[in-house]
Order: structure tokens, then C-alpha cells, then sequence
């Protein structure tokens, strides 16, 4: 049985204090009923061992925006989940290999079929900060703790960081919802 959470959303690009108010509602709502829903979920079930490993988690993607970014848990780790404008995309594409510090493709970094979503790790992997979206210079996120930075779709393009935000084990259900903790349909290990 998949959990549901989430937690919170920021706004995009030309966001205001007020959307992000209505986004973390209403992600609040749409990935899940999941804080509602937990108590009842427990104590239907998964016995300890099946919770320790991490059930695989849901996330509603309609209510989120061109642009936004919402956070997620998923086995005690943060995990942003991007929706890239289409000048991103673009841009993104554009990037030559040999400007990045751990080379990795546009394709790579989405799953086919599905540009304009990034899902990630979430920890600076530096020393494991959490980098802010929408800032630096690479439309992405900046780190607060060594100023690391990184693009739009988690690549790193500062140090000290040394490597692009990990993609987690995830599949697209349908085309506004994915499971988190399943490649392909199996779960992850
Ligand atoms: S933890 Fe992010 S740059 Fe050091």
C-alpha cells in the first residue's frame, strides 16, 4: 500500500507570498489526504518492518504549477518535485556537457516522455544542506551552508559540491501522478 505526504510548496518565479500560501494548501490536499489519512493507513497496517523499509509514496502532481517546486518525504528524505517551465526545458537542453562538473543529459535527468518534471533528492551533496529554489545562477537551487548551486534539473554547476542531486526510484502512474519507491512498476529495494 503506498503512503501519501507532503509538505510543503514554494512558490515559482514570480510567485507571492499569498501563492504559496494557496500551493501549500492545496498540496496539502491533492498529494494527499496523506496527513489525514496516516492514522487510519497505520493502524490498518503495514507491520514495522514493511514501515522501516519505506512503503512507496504518492504524489498527486496536478495542483502543481509551471514552475513550483513542492517537497516531499519519502523514507525520512527530502525529495523536491519540480515542474519545469517550458523556457527551462529549453534552456536546460541547451547546456553543453562541458560547462558541468558531473556531465549528465537533460534526458537523464527526466523520464522520457515527462520534461517538464524533475523529482530528486533534495540534500546538498556536499555536506547535505538543503539548497534554495529559484536562486543562483543557473535557474535552479543555491546552497546556504558553501554556496554550491545547481540548475533547474538538480545538475550541479558550483562546487564544492561534487555530484548532481540523486533522482530517486520513481514511475509515472499516469501522467499527473507518480509513485516514489518504484522503478517501473517494481518497488525499489
Ligand atoms: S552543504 Fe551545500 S555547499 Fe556545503
Amino acid at each position: 500500500m503506498a503512503d501519501t505526504m507532503a509538505t510543503e510548496a514554494t512558490a515559482g518565479p514570480q510567485g507571492t507570498k499569498r501563492d504559496f500560501l494557496f500551493l501549500a494548501t492545496g498540496a496539502g490536499l491533492a498529494v494527499g489526504t496523506a496527513a489525514v489519512a496516516w492514522p487510519f493507513v497505520a493502524s490498518m497496517a503495514p507491520d514495522a518492518a514493511t514501515i522501516a523499509a519505506g512503503a512507496p509514496l504518492d504524489v498527486d502532481l496536478s495542483p502543481i504549477q509551471d514552475g513550483q517546486i513542492v517537497n516531499v518525504f519519502w523514507r525520512g528524505k527530502l525529495i523536491f518535485v519540480r515542474k519545469l517551465t517550458e523556457k527551462e526545458v529549453t534552456d536546460m537542453k541547451a547546456v553543453p556537457l562541458s560547462d558541468m562538473i558531473d556531465p549528465a543529459s537533460f534526458e537523464s535527468r527526466v523520464k522520457k516522455g515527462h520534461d517538464q518534471w524533475l523529482v530528486s533528492y533534495g540534500n546538498c551533496t556536499h555536506l547535505g544542506c538543503v539548497p534554495i529554489g529559484h536562486s543562483g545562477n543557473y535557474e535552479g537551487w543555491s546552497c546556504p551552508c558553501h554556496g554550491s548551486q545547481f540548475d533547474a534539473v538538480g545538475r550541479v554547476r558550483r562546487g564544492p559540491a561534487p555530484t548532481n542531486l540523486p533522482i530517486p526510484p520513481y514511475a509515472f502512474e499516469t501522467d499527473t501522478k507518480i509513485k516514489i519507491g518504484e522503478e517501473g512498476g517494481k518497488a525499489a529495494a
